[in-house]
Order: C-alpha cells, then structure tokens, then sequence
C-alpha cells in the first residue's frame, strides 16, 4: 500500500426533505450573499428550487441566481458566473443540481479570486490557492462532485473538455435526499450508475499490491450497484434503493476507496473526448469505452480481472485458463449495461471509424502516455476506440 493523506472535509446531510434546511446550514458556515447556481430546468419544474428559496429567505440570506448550466459544462457559463459573483459581492455558491451544475459551481468558485482566466487551472498552467465556498444539493447520483475535489468543465472554443482537482475545491457540505433523485429519467439513472462503478473500476485496476481494504470497499459498493440500480429502474419511487445508489455514488469518488493505491483514469479521459465531441452523457460514454478498455488491457493481468469476474460478477473460476473467467466477466458487465438501457458500442450513438484518428489525437497525450495500469499511446488509444465502435 502507498503512503496517503486522506482528508474529507465535506459534511454530509442525507435524507429526506432535507434540502429544507439549507439555509440554516448556510448561515452556519457564514453566508450571506449567495449564488443560486442551476441547470436546465428540472429543479424549478419540480418545486425544489421554491423550497430553496423559501429555505434561504427563513435564515435571512439574500441571494442572486443563475441557471442554464448545461450537462456537460460549458467555459461560458463559467464566465458569467464569474463576472455576476464579482458584481453582486456573492460570498458562497449553492449549486443545486448534479456533476454538471456542482462543476461549474466549483469553476466560478475558483475563478472569482483569481485575477487571471480561471481556465488556466483547468490547462494546467496555475493552481488555484483561493475559492468561494461552495455547497450543494445533489440531484443525481453519478459524477460524485458532491463530495470530489476535481470539476470537469468544457472549452467551447476547440472542444477541450478538461478536468481539474484541488483539495480546496471539495464543497463545504452537500445535502443528499434521495427523494429528490426519484424524478430521473430511466436513462439517467442507469448512465449515473455506469459513471459511479467506472469511478471504482479507475480505482480497482491498479499495480499496487496489498490493497485489500480498498479491493474489497470496491468490491462491495459493485455488488451494491448490481442489486440496487435495476431495483431503481424498476421502481423509481424506490426509496431504499435511490438512497443507497446515492450514497455510494460519493462514497465511489471523495477518494475513501482509492487511497493508497495507484489509479488510472484513462478510460475517463478517452471518455471525454466523446462528451465532448458528440455531446453523449458522460455515464453512457463510459459504458462504452470501460468494457472496451478492459479488453484492451486485461492480458496485463488477467487475475485481477478474473477476481473482479468471481468476486463481483458471480463467475465460476476457471483454474486452468483464467482468461476466460476474465473474459467472462467483462461479458457480463456489457450485458449489465445493456440490460440498464445504456449504449456499449460507438455506432449506438452515431460514432463512426473515421472520428478515430481525430479522438485520439485531441486526447492530447503526445508522444507520452496516459493511465497508470497500462500506459497507454494515442495508438493504443485509437484501438481502444475501435474496440468499442460496433
Ligand atoms: O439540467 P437539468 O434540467 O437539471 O437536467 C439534468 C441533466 O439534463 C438532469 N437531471 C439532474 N437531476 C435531475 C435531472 N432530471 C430530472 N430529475 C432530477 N432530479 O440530468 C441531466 C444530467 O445532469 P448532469 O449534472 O450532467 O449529470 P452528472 O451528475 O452525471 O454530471 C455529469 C458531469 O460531471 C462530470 C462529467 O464529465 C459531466 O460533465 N464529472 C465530474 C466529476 C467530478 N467533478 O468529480 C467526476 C466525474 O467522473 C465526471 O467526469
Ligand atoms: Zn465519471
């Protein structure tokens, strides 16, 4: 195991109708003047942001909004946050919503001290030292921002959907009622399933030995999402099962089951580059590319992925060719995915053989690599692509 530092300093409010608290906890944590930030609209249809509004007005706050933030979160929207938090003196950011609304919440946060172009975090030429603090109300179970120190946001200009993480940037609290999950479309749900088993699968392929605390916190919340989603997607007033996918959404990504080991993160980033170019749901392009990756990298070490296939899937050990437990495995998990309604091949939403020498160059991986379980080139990239076409 690794040496680590672990520190979440997020306090978590979970339960129902627990969004009606929000004011009290904001005024706790020294707000005054705060944003409202929202997306495209399912927060105001469903009452949620008039109980916010009511919340923050009982606790005496004043506030200013801005919603509109797209999935997929775009720079532009980030500069008019900016630029309305510096206007209107606003010293906390409530995001209301999911990875998208939190992500750019974190962005603007970040970008109003600073006196450059707050996409410089985000190009890897500064680090931020300063932020707004940021709260949220989660709306979806998926990206794990509620509890993560990284935002992903997208530069319109070229395409460039980039991630950024500072320990700083984890939100000072996040309320969490599963309640307000149970208005997901059947297709959100599943593709904010597929993004919180791939935030596992990034931590679980590592070279690290001696890891088996987090092997097995991996393991279990897998053998929870197998069990829970489909009872979500069958019932999706289910209670039990929406509070169970959201917690272990934030358990899968404030980093509790990665410590102390090597990570990957390839996979999320050959991901992005089919949010970005074909505007697909970050959970459904994962369902795609993960399987994909799998196959490309599991002759690296097929017992890993054969413990995986046992373990998680229920898979019978093959002692004498463990590669076809693997191989077994990874089936599996595609069919998974396909029985949750989400696309596992490229063509499913339009990809096509000749997007693939574009994809992997604007990976941007040069002529060095990326991922740490594999290494991998823009050509071994390319044949990851291919894999995952049809
Ligand atoms: O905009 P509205 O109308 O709210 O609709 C949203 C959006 O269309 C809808 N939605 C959310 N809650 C709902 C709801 N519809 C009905 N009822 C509700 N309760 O769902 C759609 C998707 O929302 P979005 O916020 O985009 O989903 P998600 O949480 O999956 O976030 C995806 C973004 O997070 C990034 C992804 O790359 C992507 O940009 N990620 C962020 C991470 C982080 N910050 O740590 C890590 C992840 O790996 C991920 O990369
Ligand atoms: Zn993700």
């Amino acid at each position: 195991m690794n040496n680590f530092i672990f520190q979440s300093p997020t306090k978590f409010i979970f339960g129902r109708d627990t969004e009606n608290t929000v004011g009290d906890s904001l005024a706790q944590s020294g707000a005054k003047q705060v944003l409202i930030h929202y997306g495209g609209g399912s927060a105001e249809a469903s009452g949620l942001l008039g109980r916010v509004r009511s919340s923050l007005l009982r606790a005496g706050l004043t506030f200013v909004e801005l919603g509109g933030v797209e999935a997929n979160p775009k720079d532009t929207k980030v500069y008019e946050g900016i630029e309305l938090c510096r206007r209107e003196k606003v010293d906390f950011i409530l995001a209301v919503g999911g990875g998208s609304v939190i992500d750019s919440a974190k962005a603007i946060a970040v970008g109003v001290p600073y006196e450059g172009d707050f996409w410089d975090f985000f190009s890897g030429r500064a680090r931020a030292v300063k932020t707004i603090p940021v709260a949220t109300i989660l709306t979806i179970a998926a990206a794990g921002s509620e509890g993560s120190e990284s935002a992903v946001i997208t530069k319109v200009d070229g395409s460039l959907k980039r991630g950024y993480s500072e320990e700083l940037m984890r939100p000072v609290f996040s309320i969490l009622n599963p309640q307000l999950t149970v208005t997901l479309p059947p297709f959100q749900t599943a593709a904010g399933a597929a993004d919180i088993m791939a935030h596992i699968f990034e931590r679980y392929f590592t070279n690290t030995p001696d890891v088996e605390v987090t092997d097995r916190l991996c393991e279990s919340l897998l053998l929870t999402l197998l069990h829970e989603v489909p009872r979500a997607l069958a019932d999706p007033g289910d209670y039990g099962a929406r509070a169970n996918i959201m917690w272990a959404g934030m358990v899968a990504h404030n980093n509790i089951v990665g410590v102390g080991r090597d990570q990957d993160w390839s996979s999320h980033a050959i991901e992005h580059e089919l949010s970005a170019f074909y505007g697909i749901t970050h959970g459904a392009g994962l369902a795609v590319i993960f399987p994909a990756w799998m196959k490309f990298t599991m002759s690296h070490d097929i017992m890993r992925f054969a413990r995986l296939a046992v373990n998680v899937f229920g898979c019978q050990m093959d002692f004498v060719a463990p590669e076809n437990t693997a191989a077994e495995g990874i089936a599996r998990l595609e069919a998974y995915f396909r029985d949750c309604g989400l696309p596992t091949r490229m063509v499913d939403f339009g990809g096509k053989a000749e997007d693939i020498p574009y994809l992997a160059e604007h990976l941007g991986a040069g002529d060095g690599t990326i991922g740490s379980f594999v290494p991998l080139r823009t050509s071994d990239i390319a044949k990851i692509y291919q894999i995952a076409l049809e």
